[in-house]
C-alpha cells in the first residue's frame, strides 16, 4: 500500500497547442479511493497514464510512497491496471487468467492458487475459474479483469472508466463491489469516470477537472453542497443545479436576490461573504439552486412564503420515487425535485413554487466562482 503525489504535473501532446494536464498538485492518501471526474477531454486518462508509466510526464514529478517514479518503467511501479476494455485472453480459463500475471513473475504454484482463490471469493467468481471469457456475461468478465489486478497484491489500483462498458443495473452492482471490494483491501485506488454518480458514491474524496485543470477537491458530500464553481456545481448533481441570473442589492442593510421576475431575501447568513465583495461585482450574480432546493410541493410552499415565485409547469419527469418538474419562471426554467408527488402536477398548470434561499449558491457570472467561500 502507499500513498501517491503528484507535484506540479504538466502534459504537453505535440499535436495539442494547450497542456493536456496542467499543474496537476494532489496528496493521495494511503488507502484513499480517489476518483477523477470531469467532461470528455478533460485529461483524466492522461493523468492516470502518466502514473501509471504509460505516458511521459512533460514537467512536474510524481511519487508512489516516497519514491520518485518519472522514470521507473510501469511494470516496476507496484502499480495493477483494469480499463474499461478488460481484455481476456480468450482461449485461457477464468483461474489462468487472473494467475498469468503472477505466472510471469515467477510466483509460486500454492501462493498463486491462494491467491487467486482468495481474488474469486472476494468478486463472487469462484464458481467460474474453469470456464472460458467466452462463457460469461460482461459484467463476470470485469471481474474477471478486476481478480487479475487484485491478485497482484499492488500498491495502487488504478481503474479508467471499468464500469462503462456494463448496462445500467449491472453497473451499479459492480460498483456496490468495488466499494466493498475496497472495504476489505482498501489499496490505495485512482478511478476515473465522466459519471458524477460513479464519483459521489464510490469515492472517498473527488476531483474535479475541466480543460486539463484541477477545479476541486474534496469528499463527496462538500463537493455537493458547496462546489467552488459553476462548473462543479453544474457538473455534479444530476438533474444539475438551477442558475438564475440576476443582482444582489441592498435596501435597509438587507440584501436581496433580484432580477425582472424576483426579488428574494437573502438570509443573513450569507452577509459577510456579500460585504467582503466589491459593491460593483454585486450586479452580474447568478443564484444556484438544486433541484430539491426549488420547492412545489403545497404543503411546504407555505413553509418558505416569502420565497414564493410565480411558475408554469412545462413537463413532468415521472422518475419513480422521484419526479422532476420543469417549470418556467418567466424566462428561466428550472428543475424541482419532489419526492413521492401526491399531487397531480399537469403541464401547462400555473403554480407557486418556493426557492429555498437558505440553500442557495452564488457565483460571480463573470468569473464562475462561488462568492460563499
Ligand atoms: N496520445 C495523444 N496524443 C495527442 N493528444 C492526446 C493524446 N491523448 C489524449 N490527447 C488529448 O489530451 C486531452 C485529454 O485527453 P484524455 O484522454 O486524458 O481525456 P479524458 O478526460 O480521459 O476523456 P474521456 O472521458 O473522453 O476519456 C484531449 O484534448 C485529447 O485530445
Ligand atoms: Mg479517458
Amino acid at each position: 500500500m502507499a500513498s501517491v503525489s503528484f507535484r506540479n504535473v504538466y502534459k504537453y501532446y505535440k499535436s495539442e497547442k494547450e497542456p493536456s494536464v496542467k499543474d496537476f498538485q494532489l496528496e493521495i492518501a494511503d488507502g484513499e479511493f480517489l476518483v477523477l471526474v470531469g467532461p470528455s477531454g478533460c485529461g483524466k486518462t492522461t493523468t492516470l497514464r502518466m502514473l501509471s508509466g504509460l505516458e511521459e510526464v512533460s514537467k512536474g514529478d510524481i511519487y508512489i510512497g516516497s519514491r520518485f517514479i518519472n522514470y521507473v518503467s510501469p511494470k516496476d511501479r507496484d502499480i495493477a491496471m483494469v480499463f474499461q476494455n478488460y481484455a481476456l485472453y480468450p482461449n485461457l480459463s477464468v483461474y489462468e487468467n487472473m494467475a498469468l500475471g503472477l505466472k510471469l513473475r515467477k510466483v509460486a504454484k500454492h501462493e498463486i492458487e491462494l491467491r487467486v482463490k482468495r481474488a474469486a471469493r472476494i468478486l463472487e467468481i469462484t464458481n467460474h475459474l474453469e470456464k472460458k471469457p467466452s462463457q460469461l456475461s460482461g459484467g463476470q468478465k470485469q471481474r474477471v479483469a478486476l481478480g487479475r489486478a487484485i491478485v497482484r497484491e499492488p500498491a495502487v489500483f488504478l481503474m479508467d472508466e471499468p464500469l462503462s462498458n456494463l448496462d445500467a443495473k449491472l453497473r451499479a452492482q459492480t460498483r456496490a463491489e468495488l466499494i466493498k471490494m475496497h472495504g476489505t483491501l482498501k489499496t490505495t485506488t485512482v478511478y476515473v469516470t465522466h459519471d458524477q454518480t460513479e464519483a459521489l458514491t464510490m469515492g472517498t474524496r473527488i476531483v474535479v477537472m475541466k480543460d486539463g485543470l484541477i477545479q476541486q477537491v474534496d469528499k463527496p458530500a462538500v463537493v455537493y453542497s458547496n462546489p467552488n464553481n459553476m462548473f462543479v456545481a453544474g457538473f455534479i448533481g444530476s438533474p444539475a443545479m438551477n442558475f438564475i441570473k440576476g443582482a444582489i442589492t441592498e435596501s435597509s442593510d438587507e440584501f436581496f436576490f433580484e432580477n425582472k421576475r424576483m426579488r428574494m431575501r437573502i438570509p443573513e447568513s450569507y452577509y459577510p461573504y456579500i460585504r467582503k465583495l466589491n459593491p460593483n461585482n454585486l450586479r452580474s450574480i447568478v443564484l444556484g439552486l438544486r433541484p430539491e432546493h426549488v420547492i412545489s410541493e403545497r404543503a411546504e410552499v407555505n413553509n418558505f412564503s416569502e420565497w414564493k415565485v410565480n411558475a408554469l409547469i412545462e413537463i413532468k419527469e415521472l422518475m419513480g420515487a422521484d419526479t422532476f418538474l420543469y417549470l418556467k419562471l418567466g424566462e428561466e426554467q428550472v428543475i424541482s425535485r419532489i419526492v413521492e408527488a401526491s399531487e397531480e402536477y399537469m403541464p401547462e398548470e400555473k403554480l407557486e413554487v418556493a426557492l429555498q434561499m437558505d440553500k442557495a449558491h452564488f457565483f460571480d457570472e463573470t468569473t464562475g466562482n462561488s462568492i460563499c467561500r
